[in-house]
C-alpha cells in the first residue's frame, strides 16, 4: 500500500461524452412538463445523474475488449462458461442461470419458491424483489435489525437480519410457509449499508434450525464485503475475494443484477444448489428469458460481465469506490446537511425528512427536495420514502419509515470535481431549506408510484 493522502480514481478516461448544464428556466419548465416526476425527464435534460448506480458505469478497456470474444451462439456459447466459471470463482453454487437483469432472476424464483399463504423474511427487500414476492401471492416482511432504521444512528453493519424477530417470524407462521430467507448485500433500500459475517451466520443458524434455505440478493456483494474487510472484526488483511466467498458459503444460493457489482450495463443471474428448483427455474427461464445458455443476454453482455466479476473485487477499485462516496457524504455533513451514516457504499442518503421539518411525510419531503436539486443545478438524484413505498396495496397511504433522496453514484463514471459540482448545488438548496414547497399527487398507477405519478407544488 502506498502511504499518500489522496485517493485518485484509479482509472483514467478514454472516450468522453459530453455534458451541458441548461438554463434554469429550462429545468423549470421541464419540471412542469414531467409533473415534478424525475424518472419522466429526458436524460440529456440532467447535468449529473444520480438517479441509481444501475447500468450506469463505465466499462474497462478490457470489457470492450471482451464485448468482440462475445461467441452468440444459441446453445452452448463459450461466452456463457466464461459466465458461469466467473460466477462460480466468488459464488460456488451448482446451478449458475443467466437472466436480463436481476428482477427477471426474482419473477423466476419466486413464482417457483413463492405463493399464497407464502412469507419471504428478508433485511429489506428490494421494491422489484419485494414486487415480485407479491406477484406470486406471498408476503415479503422485513427484518431490519433496529438500528438500521435510524439514519442518525451509527452502527458498522446497519444492514443486519434482527435474527430475533426471524425466530419469532417462523414460530407465527410455521416453516412450511417460509420458503427462503433472502439477505440483501448491501441493503440498498436502508442506505447501502453492509450486511456483517457474523450476521449472516446467525441467519444460518436460524435457517439451520428450521431447514429454511437461505439465498443472498447479491447486487453490491462486493462493496459489503469490503466493508467486512474494512469494520468487521479479524476480516482486515483478508482478501476481498475470500470474504465473497465467505458470504457465498452460508447462502444456498442467490439473485443478482450484474447492472451494480457485475459491472456490467445489462444482466443478472440466478444461482442456486437445489437441482429441482434449478429444474423448475430452467424451464421458466425458457419460457420467458431464453436458453438456459444465454437466458436473455448476448453473448457479448455475459463476456462483459464475467470481466466485470473480475474487476470488481479489486482493492484499488473498491478503496476508492468507498472512499469516493464518502467523500461526498463527508462533505454534506460538513455543511450540516443531514444524511444517513455511516456512509453507504454505492450512494449517499440525504435525510429529507430532518433536512425539511416543515413539510409532513404526506407533502413527500424526498420528493420536494429531488425536484430542488434538479432545478437549482440539473443534478438528477431518487425519493426512497413515502412516494416510493407509501402506497398500500388496499389504496390507503401512510407514511414510509424513513423520507431520504438517493445520491446514488455510477460506478467509474465521474470524477471528484463533479462531486463537488454537487456538492455546491446541495449546499444551496440547503440553504434555501426553510422556503421549500411540497408536493401533493396529481395522477398515479396503483402500484410501483415512483416511476410514473405526476405531482403539483402546494
Ligand atoms: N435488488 C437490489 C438490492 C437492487 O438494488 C436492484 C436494483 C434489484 C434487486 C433489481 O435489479 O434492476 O437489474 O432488475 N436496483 C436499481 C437501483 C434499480 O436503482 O437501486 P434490476
Amino acid at each position: 500500500m502506498n502511504d499518500f493522502r489522496t485517493i485518485i480514481e484509479p482509472f483514467r478516461i478514454k472516450s468522453v461524452e459530453p455534458l451541458r448544464l441548461s438554463t434554469r428556466e429550462e429545468r423549470e419548465a421541464r419540471l412542469r412538463e414531467v409533473g415534478f416526476n424525475l424518472f419522466g425527464l429526458h436524460s440529456a435534460d440532467v447535468l449529473i445523474d444520480l438517479l441509481t448506480d444501475s447500468g450506469t458505469g463505465a466499462m474497462s478497456a478490457e470489457q470492450w475488449a471482451a464485448l468482440q470474444r462475445g461467441d452468440e451462439s444459441y446453445a452452448g456459447s463459450p461466452s456463457f462458461f466464461r459466465f458461469e466459471a466467473a460466477v462460480k470463482n466468488l459464488f460456488d453454487f451448482k446451478h449458475v442461470i443467466p437472466t436480463h437483469q436481476g428482477r427477471a432472476a426474482e419473477k423466476i424464483l419466486f413464482s417457483v419458491v413463492g405463493g399464497r399463504g407464502k412469507v419471504v423474511p428478508s433485511n429489506t427487500l428490494f421494491d422489484t424483489t419485494r414486487a415480485n414476492v407479491e406477484a406470486s401471492g406471498a408476503t415479503g416482511v422485513d427484518l431490519l435489525y433496529p438500528a438500521g432504521r435510524q439514519p442518525s444512528v451509527p452502527h458498522p453493519f446497519k444492514g443486519n437480519l434482527d435474527v430475533e424477530a426471524l425466530e419469532r417470524l417462523i414460530g407465527e407462521h410455521g416453516r412450511d410457509q417460509v420458503p427462503l430467507v433472502l439477505v440483501t448485500v448491501t441493503n440498498n433500500s436502508g442506505g447501502g449499508q453492509p450486511v456483517s459475517l457474523e450476521n449472516l451466520r446467525a441467519v444460518r443458524a436460524v435457517c439451520d434450525r428450521h431447514q429454511i434455505p437461505l439465498f443472498l440478493d447479491g447486487c453490491r456483494f462486493a462493496e459489503n464485503a469490503w466493508f467486512i474487510r474494512q469494520r468487521e472484526p479479524g476480516q482486515a488483511h483478508r482478501d476481498v475475494v475470500d470474504i465473497v466467498r465467505d458470504m457465498a458459503s452460508v447462502a444456498d444460493g442467490m439473485t443478482m443484477s450484474a447492472k451494480k457489482d457485475g459491472m456490467a450495463n445489462i444482466g443478472g443471474g440466478l444461482a442456486l444448489d437445489d437441482d429441482a428448483w434449478a429444474l423448475k427455474c430452467r424451464n421458466l427461464l425458457i419460457l420467458t428469458e431464453g436458453f438456459p445458455t444465454y437466458g436473455g443476454l448476448a453473448g457479448r453482455d455475459l463476456e462483459a460481465i464475467a470481466q466485470g466479476l473480475s474487476e470488481i473485487v479489486q482493492h484499488d477499485y473498491l478503496r476508492y469506490r468507498v472512499r469516493s462516496t464518502e467523500y461526498l457524504g463527508e462533505a454534506l455533513q460538513k455543511l450540516g446537511v443531514p444524511i444517513v451514516v455511516p456512509i453507504g457504499g454505492h450512494a449517499v442518503y440525504l435525510d429529507a425528512r430532518a433536512l425539511l421539518p416543515h413539510l409532513t411525510p404526506l407533502q413527500y419531503p424526498g420528493q420536494a427536495l429531488a425536484v430542488a436539486m434538479y432545478r437549482e443545478g440539473g443534478v438528477r438524484s431518487c425519493e426512497i420514502g413515502t412516494v416510493m413505498f407509501g402506497l398500500s396495496p388496499d389504496g390507503t397511504e401512510k407514511p414510509a419509515a424513513m423520507d431520504l433522496v438517493r445520491l446514488a453514484i455510477p460506478r467509474r463514471t465521474y470524477t471528484q470535481s463533479h462531486m463537488d459540482f454537487v456538492i455546491e448545488v446541495v449546499e444551496r438548496v440547503a440553504k434555501q431549506a426553510k422556503q421549500l414547497k411540497g408536493l401533493r399527487i396529481v395522477e398515479q398507477p396503483p402500484a410501483l408510484r415512483h416511476f410514473s405519478a405526476r405531482f403539483a407544488e402546494l
